[in-house]
């Protein structure tokens, strides 16, 4: 789908009332998520008194409590009751290859059995791996392995610094860069600042221009207004639009920006923790053809196995990365570049290259989204609506998201919005559909008929559960 029309058909469904599921049906359904959750309510009454809010991991569903998971494999999940669910998390992305894929297990068993998870020191696989990177992603010559997507965002930011010698950061409204001090402005929806920032200083993004989304106005007086405080060093970028496509780009947006970092001198930084070997083996930068300087990768790269993350760049950038004492930037990471992320680093990559991996969960997202375009058709009056880039699909039922937070009590809407949405996905969750945040879903190779069929039934159901415009 263009973006104009997504653009649009938010701005349709935004137009209209939100459309509840009654209250009634809506209670059978969350008596129906409890009865079949039983050990799960169990787990999460025990961990609520030693784990704040008795779920740790944000991508979270907890609504109306967090099910607790038993097992994977392929594009299916089990919770602890035994309900089994099509799975559209894929644990938030990394997981392209299919849960618990046997060839690559087999290599980290194999690791973790005769060598020990790690030494402390460096191992072949290391290299290995960033041969794997660099094979793949055009614009890189160099890469630092890091522990997480939200730490190499942290080293992208201060290479970027060190290699400039400017201060400025751009980001870009609604986008998300990891949970560090400076990043933590703007989250999910575009305009709303430091409303995610507790327990953060005000100095600590004071170095960061918010600028909105698609605004090539705003854009360019931000790289203008800053070249005489402190310049820009970078732009950062989630290629596809923040939050992984949630707000999609304006189709020149990335081309701009790489001419406006190239006007001002300053390093265009593509986070590829999602789009990286998902989009594309070769990210979102083959894919849109555009050249980052850095280029941050996460997740995937270790398909799932902890102490994934990665920043990668041109070799002249990343050379700030090492020489002499007080030369180089400071990065550190005792289990970063650890035997058993790079294994599975390298190993993953090579499976998903010979498995084609991205066409296979490219080609099943393309079916899903027109297959689920067509049963939303036959309700015009909901107006809801997927697209998606390669294996990675937003459905927008509320259009949470999209609300203009100038617009008169918008803080309210959204959150009747929010909520709306988080009944729906009660629904979906209770027959076996598992997605991220009621608005995302990833997928593998290994989704098949069976998995679409069964997607499509659960969202006929929950279309009929919404009474029809009279
Ligand atoms: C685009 C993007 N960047 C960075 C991160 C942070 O990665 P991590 O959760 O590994 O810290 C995420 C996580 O979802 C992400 O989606």
């Amino acid at each position: 789908m263009e973006y104009q029309e997504i653009i649009s058909r938010r701005q349709e469904i935004l137009s209209k009332p939100v459309r509840p599921v009654p209250a009634d049906r809506l209670e059978k359904e969350r008596t129906l998520f409890t009865e079949r959750n039983r050990k799960s309510l169990e787990i999460f009454e025990r961990a609520k008194g030693l784990i704040p809010g008795g779920v740790e991991h944000n991508l979270s569903q907890s609504k109306p409590f967090p099910l607790a998971m038993d097992r994977g494999k392929g594009y299916r999940m089990w919770d602890v009751d035994g309900n089994e669910y099509i799975d559209y998390l894929m644990s938030g992305a990394p997981i392209i290859l299919g849960h618990a894929f046997t060839p690559l297990d087999e290599k980290i068993i194999e690791i973790i059995r005769d060598k020990g998870p790690a030494t402390g020191l460096t191992s072949e696989y290391e290299l290995l791996a960033a041969e794997e990177i660099i094979r793949h992603m055009p614009s890189v010559e160099m890469v630092r392995f890091l522990q997480s997507g939200t730490e190499a965002d942290m080293a992208a930011i201060r290479i970027a610094r060190a290699f400039t010698g400017k201060q400025k950061i751009i980001k870009i409204g609604g986008s998300y860069h990891g949970w560090s001090d400076q990043m933590v402005y703007a989250l999910h929806i575009p305009g709303t600042g430091p409303l995610n920032s507790k327990g953060i200083t005000s100095e600590s993004y004071a170095h960061i221009v918010d600028v909105p989304p698609n605004d090539f106005d705003a854009l360019e007086k931000a790289f203008e207004d800053n070249k005489d405080k402190g310049g820009v060093a970078g732009a950062i970028v989630e290629p596809i639009g923040g939050e992984s496509g949630t707000h999609p780009v304006h189709p020149d947006w990335n081309r701009r920006m790489r001419e406006l970092c190239d006007a001002y001198g300053s390093l265009l930084i593509f986070d590829e923790v999602v789009t990286g070997f998902r989009l594309d083996m070769g990210g979102a930068q083959k894919y849109l053809g555009i050249m980052p300087d850095l280029t941050v990768l996460g997740k995937i790269i270790a398909h799932g196995y902890p102490s994934a993350g990665a920043v990668a760049g041109r070799k002249d950038v990343m050379a700030v990365c090492h020489g002499g004492l007080g030369e180089k930037i400071y990065i550190g990471g005792t289990l970063a570049a650890n035997p058993i992320s790079t294994a599975a680093c390298y190993h993953a990559l090579k499976l998903m290259e010979e498995h084609d991996a991205v066409g296979k969960a490219t080609r099943y997202a393309d079916r899903l989204t027109n297959a689920l375009n067509d049963l939303f058709s036959t309700r015009p009056d909901l107006g809801f609506f997927v697209y998606n880039y390669g294996p990675i699909m937003h459905y927008v039922t509320t259009s949470f998201f999209s609300l203009d937070l100038s617009a008169p009590e918008a803080f309210m809407e959204i959150l009747t919005r929010k909520q709306v949405a988080d009944d729906y996905q009660i629904v979906t969750m209770a027959h076996g559909i598992c997605s991220l945040a009621g608005t995302r879903m990833y997928s593998c190779m290994q989704h098949d008929d069976e998995a679409l069929n069964k997607t499509l039934s659960v969202w006929e159901y929950l279309l009929s559960l919404i009474p029809k415009d009279a």
